[in-house]
């Protein structure tokens, strides 16, 4: 196992300690040397959680886990699915990335964990610390509402609110911060997206090893949309599936919308986004860090980034839980928006296949 740099492509071989960003300060990608070879297919069938895909993961002794992934996909009309990541054990597609970060930390011999957190990663985070006997420090907005608090305690985390968003509380974090606790910040340690990736290998197999010819992803920090790029690109490597990508759709609600900003500006990174504001709090992020790798990968999938007013929000989300029987958050209104807009103007063609996305549950 080994990094390249999503930014300067500087290659890192790493001892066994925690890996965090580049020199450059941009996010480190972890890569395999079985990357490229041709591979049975290879899936532990009998694990219902993202461990079955153990074979394309890092090796290690003993993983954190909760039973997360093996999520459905659930078909809602002609050619049209939606992934149900609402059943994980904490609510949201966070348990995926956390999974994974907090094996890779346990094995590291780290102790302390930290993390800035729009609600889900955190409550996330302080499950699988609380599993694997580290202690975790969850930095959220004073905004974040109570049952979020509520879930992040009960896990027996640390919580310190400040400011208004994940920014602020990112600053209030790097204040506190003791030397010792190691920062799993979104995309600053390299292994929350390979949990991520699972969700890519997720739909391929439940597809039967083909691939929909459109997702539908809620942007945030990019996570899943930059992990599910990397899962595509190492199944096709391994002869897995055919050499045909999806085109991906990043969306955001116009209450924060940096990646909507910068792909329409068709600029290559994103510039923060000043008093964002919206009820879909996953997507209230004003400045990703992988800006840049996000804006990379719609481009190289011939992609696109829609945004949806914040104020047809609440009605879309309604919308498509009566019609999934999901009851997922907000970030789903502006999956549906995006779907209904790119069907209308003949972006999305009737016989184009479409996974859309409820990546966390409704907690109000
Ligand atoms: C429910 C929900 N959806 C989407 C997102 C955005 O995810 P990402 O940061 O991977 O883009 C988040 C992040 O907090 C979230 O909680």
């Amino acid at each position: 196992m080994y990094t390249i740099c999503s930014s300067c492509e500087r290659i890192d071989h790493h001892p066994p300690k925690p890996i965090w960003l580049c020199g450059c300060g941009k996010p480190r990608e972890t890569h395999y040397d079985w990357e490229g070879q041709s591979t049975p297919i290879n899936v532990i069938r009998e694990n219902n959680s993202l461990w079955r895909y153990e074979s394309v993961l890092p090796k290690v002794d003993a993983q954190v886990t909760l039973g997360e992934g093996n999520t459905p996909l659930v078909h809602i009309e002609k050619n049209v699915w939606i992934k149900d990541e609402t059943v994980n054990p904490t609510g949201s597609f966070k348990d995926r990335g956390m999974g994974l970060a907090v094996t890779m930390a346990k094995a590291q011999g780290v102790a302390s964990i930290c993390l800035p957190s729009a609600g889900n990663a955190g409550v996330s985070a302080a499950a699988y610390c609380q599993q694997a006997g580290i202690d975790c420090h969850v930095f959220l907005p004073e905004t974040i509402p109570d049952p979020f608090k509520a879930a992040t305690d009960q896990y027996g985390a640390n919580l310190v609110l400040s400011g208004m968003t994940i920014s602020d509380a990112a600053k209030a974090m790097l204040e506190e911060k003791k030397d010792d606790w190691f920062d799993i910040s979104t995309l600053k340690e390299p292994f929350r997206v390979e949990g991520k990736k699972t969700l890519g290998y997720e739909i391929a197999e439940q597809m039967d090893w083909s691939l929909p010819d459109v997702i539908i992803y809620p942007t945030g920090g990019g996570t899943g949309l930059i992990g599910m790029w990397k899962a595509f690109r190492e199944m096709i490597g391994m002869g897995w599936i055919e050499d045909k990508m999806p085109r991906m759709v990043a969306t955001q609600s116009d209450g924060c919308a940096p990646v909507v900003n910068a792909f329409q500006a068709m600029e290559k990174d994103t510039v923060f986004w000043n008093n964002s504001d919206t009820i879909a709090l996953g997507l209230n992020v004003p400045g990703p860090l992988g800006g840049h790798w996000i804006l990379d990968i719609l481009a190289q999938s011939n992609g696109i980034a829609v945004s949806t007013p914040e104020a047809n929000l609440t009605e879309l989300t309604q919308e498509i839980n009566a019609k999934s029987q999901i009851n997922a958050s907000a970030e789903v209104g502006t999956v549906w928006s995006a779907y209904l807009s790119l069907k209308e103007a003949g972006w999305i063609g009737d016989n184009d296949k479409v996974v859309l996305f409820a990546t966390g549950i409704e907690r109000g």
